[in-house]
């Protein structure tokens, strides 16, 4: 089963609640959600009370993706705004088991994200607490950036290890670039949950733009 995540980030936000309800009747899995504080990276999105209002527009699952420093401290109010996941950067936690642990205890599915440049060991001793493996196919902080293609053989990597140790129920989740080729060939490499956003939300026909992701 391959998961489609629309990226927020990519909508209309003069009409974010039309926006939301078109992907979520085009066939749309997730809706993903970019949260970026401007230090973590170059760059400000919104914060849990903009989070609050997608909850009431729409009923997909909302994918948090946390691009900011110290997210534990913010843990609660995305969860409260109404996250079902949240995902923080490995490279943004000092202690990254303790930080799943948090997310964990709110009763939400947690998942970490890894930079192109972070290496897989980095997940070694906490990818049996997670439920997904947020794996960065370009530079966090914008949208609209190409593709990484040397994040195909990481991709490989990480499910090879994840069968290895029998963790096959663990996602992998790609996060940049994602459009029909390249969604193809992340799939190809064994990821199964797909954040795209200027490949759905540039579409006029948003339920075809889903569908064609999915291959
Ligand atoms: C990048 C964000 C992505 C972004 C993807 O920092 O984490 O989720 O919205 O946008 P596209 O699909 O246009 O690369
Ligand atoms: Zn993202």
């Amino acid at each position: 089963m391959i998961y489609i995540a629309p990226s927020a980030l990519a909508a209309d936000f003069r009409r974010l609640e039309d926006e939301l309800k078109d992907v979520e009747r085009g066939g749309a899995d997730l809706l993903h959600v970019d949260i970026m504080d401007g230090h973590f990276v170059p760059n400000i999105s919104f914060g849990p009370f903009i989070v609050d209002f997608m909850r009431q527009s729409t009923s997909l699952p909302l994918d948090v993706h946390l691009m900011i420093e110290r997210p534990e401290l913010m843990l609660q109010e995305f969860q409260r705004a109404g996250a079902d996941r949240i995902t923080v950067h490995a490279e943004a936690c000092t202690h990254l088991h303790r930080v799943v642990g948090q997310i964990k205890d709110l009763g939400i599915h947690a998942g970490v994200a890894l930079n192109p440049a972070t290496p897989l060991n980095v997940l070694d001793h906490v990818a049996h607490e997670l439920d997904l493996i947020l794996i960065m196919t370009v530079n966090p902080g914008f949208g609209g950036q190409r593709f990484i293609p040397a994040m195909l053989p990481k991709i490989r990597e990480m499910r090879r290890r994840l069968d290895e140790q029998g963790l096959t129920h663990v996602h992998i989740e790609v996060d940049g670039g994602i459009n029909e080729q390249t969604a193809k060939q992340v799939i190809e490499a064994g990821a199964d949950v797909l954040v795209a956003g200027s490949s759905v939300f540039n579409e006029a026909d948003r339920a075809e733009a889903i569908r064609r992701l999915r291959g």
